[in-house]
């Protein structure tokens, strides 16, 4: 029998950190890259060149693979509907991803499930309609803040605005007019930390998760990731896995999902209620430490998953995980900080992107393991540090 190959779309940091999974468990990837000096296409030797919008390219990319999976969820539904009838395995399938696409759909469909969500409404396409419900919104609003959000096309923060004001979302009414993403408009969560579930589910329905993470998030972008979320009790642990769960069971998810949620206190001695805030059906930033932390990694468990073998055991190999991204570094480039921070810390393990330094940019993660939740947290930022240059 031939080596399974595993096409994927997106040649960034996670198309990236497959390929050594890819490699263990003999499977070919064939990643379709950006350029030819992206991030994956230094690693991934079948790396063919072309854009996630161009549908010659994709077409090219999956002829005699035996699944297509992704590492964004940018991709043309129509393109993989049609796929789907061609009879091509894709995990996530179309009908899934579109949660992961759009906000609203995603709201729609949780709110359906019953899952714990922030309030919530969709803002009219005509401006004028837009910035009367936008006002009648923030009239209700606890603090007079609220939320609002391009349906499509954001990341990392990118699409997202605190607002007090109809105003300052305006230039956001005009893109809608001109035929851009519709909005939504969420309540602003009072929220005491952001929280996330990562679980894997199979074609034929095996599910695991892993330990609830904190995620510490900095001007929209991850920063930084505790597993286990310190303090979580372990009702709260298990009403937030049983949350992902079901939204990856009744969605119909295959591969890896990532819940984003928030944690908001209510009265001392009360359970903290859990929101979920979006989804993403692929490898995500919260799930970094299972590559040093966990028995299996989020990569690995993915290309099991779209493969429909058995998933691998998600129990952490040590008390204590940190990783701390680095966004953005003074060094030319990162491997200048390898003697030190090697030196330094012989126990961190460090992941570079082989990306181009840019300010904010994620360019490497560490992660650090142990005993001691402090020491464990100090030296993955201290590690961080050497390799933004500090
Ligand atoms: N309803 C909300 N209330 C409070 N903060 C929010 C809300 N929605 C998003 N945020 C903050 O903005 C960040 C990015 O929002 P998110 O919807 O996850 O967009 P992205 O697709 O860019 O990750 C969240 O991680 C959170 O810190
Ligand atoms: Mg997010």
């Amino acid at each position: 029998m031939a080596a399974p190959v595993i096409a994927v779309i997106g040649g960034g940091q996670l198309a990236r950190m497959m390929a050594p999974a890819a490699g263990a468990l003999g499977v070919h990837l064939r990643v379709l890259v950006e350029s030819a000096d992206s991030s994956a296409a230094q690693l991934v030797v079948d790396a063919p060149v072309g854009a996630a919008s161009d549908e010659q390219a994709v077409r090219d990319l999956v002829r005699g693979v035996d699944v297509l999976t992704f590492e964004h969820e940018h991709v043309s539904d129509d393109l993989l509907h049609d796929l789907v009838r061609s009879g091509v395995p894709v995990h996530p399938g179309p009908h899934a991803l579109l949660q992961a696409q759009d906000k609203i759909v995603m709201r729609r469909r949780l709110t359906e499930l019953g899952a714990p969500c922030p309030r919530w409404a969709e803002l009219s396409r005509d401006p004028a309609t837009a910035r009367t419900e936008l006002a009648g919104f923030l009239a209700a609003a606890r603090d007079g803040s609220a939320v609002v959000k391009t349906s499509r096309g954001g990341y990392d923060g990118k699409g997202v605005r605190v607002v007090r004001s109809p105003e300052e979302v305006d230039d956001w009414f005009a893109g809608v007019a001109a035929g851009g993403p519709t909005l939504l408009v969420e309540e602003k969560v009072p929220f005491a930390r952001e929280l996330a579930v990562l679980v894997a589910r199979s074609p034929s329905g095996e599910v695991r998760t892993w330990p609830v993470v904190e995620s510490v998030q900095r001007d929209g972008v991850c920063a930084e990731v505790v597993a286990p979320a310190p303090g979580l009790t372990a009702a709260e642990a298990e009403r937030a896995r049983e949350v992902a769960t079901r939204i990856a069971e009744r969605l119909d998810i295959t591969g890896v999902l990532a819940v984003e949620m928030f944690e908001v206190r209510g009265a001392e001695g009360s359970e903290p209620e859990i929101l979920v805030n979006e989804l993403a059906m692929r490898p995500h930033n919260s799930g970094h430490w299972t590559i040093d932390g966990s028995v299996t990694s989020q990569f690995e468990q993915h290309l099991r998953a779209v493969l429909d073998l058995p998933l691998g055991d998600t129990a952490p190999t040590a008390p204590w995980t940190v990783m701390v991204n680095v966004l953005g570094s003074g060094l030319d480039e990162l491997t200048d900080a390898l003697p030190g921070v090697l030196g330094q810390f012989p126990d961190a393990r460090v992941n570079l992107y082989g990306k181009a330094v840019r300010p904010g940019r994620k360019l490497a993660h560490v992660n650090v393991s142990g005993t001691d939740l402090d020491d464990v947290r100090s030296r993955a930022r201290a590690a961080a540090a050497l390799l933004r240059g500090e």
